[in-house]
């Protein structure tokens, strides 16, 4: 039987009923990453989309991010920037609050890691409400970068999060979906 790659990268994302509270299915990646297949496979799909999109910059966002987020800008051959949780970067600092599906939070990055003009891709693993994507491209944003797309594995649209940053004019691709 023939199954196409995104149902092969699909079909690795562990559902973990519960966590981190009732409610909550967590969809993890770390299967994908951990089968060297499926995630040369993942990080092939990203290589392939954006290849020739005169990037300058990838930014990952903390955690997750920052795993596929290091690895596709050195495919590509760019600089990677960290898009980091409050408090970790240790020199100057522009911030954004917003609230995700269990919880608030802040994300910052340094005053320096882009120049205006320059253009971003931004690579988490999961969309949810958009809260994470959204904060993260207001920072790219004040500091003068286009971004050119929101990328993540996975989207869970019942959230909404994509549809609203799609609203906002965001260019938005995610590789697979769960509901
Ligand atoms: C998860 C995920 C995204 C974010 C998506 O990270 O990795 O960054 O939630 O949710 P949103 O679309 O509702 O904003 P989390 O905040 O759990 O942090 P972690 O990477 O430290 O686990
Ligand atoms: N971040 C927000 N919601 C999530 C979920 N359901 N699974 C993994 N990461 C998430």
């Amino acid at each position: 039987m023939h199954i196409d790659t995104v149902e092969y990268v699909r079909r690795a994302i562990r559902s973990v009923p519960d966590w981190p509270k009732p409610g909550v299915v967590f969809r993890d990646i770390t299967p994908v990453l951990q089968d060297p297949r499926t995630f040369r496979v993942l990080i092939d799909m990203f290589v392939y989309r954006y290849m020739r999109q005169r990037l300058d910059l990838v930014a990952g966002i903390d955690a997750r991010g920052f795993i596929l987020g290091a690895v596709l800008a050195y495919e590509l051959n760019l600089g990677f920037v960290p898009v980091r949780k409050k408090g970790k970067l240790p020199f100057k600092t522009l911030a954004e609050e917003y609230s995700l599906e269990y919880g608030n939070a802040t994300v910052e990055m340094h005053t320096d890691a882009v120049k205006p003009g320059q253009r971003v891709l931004l690579i988490d693993d999961l969309i949810a409400t958009g809260g994470t994507m959204m904060a993260a491209a207001k920072l790219l944003q004040r500091l003068g970068a286009n971004v050119v797309e929101a990328a993540a594995i996975i989207d869970l649209p019942e959230l909404n999060g994509s549809a609203i940053l799609k609203e906002t004019g965001m260019p938005v691709f995610t590789v697979c979906s769960f509901t």
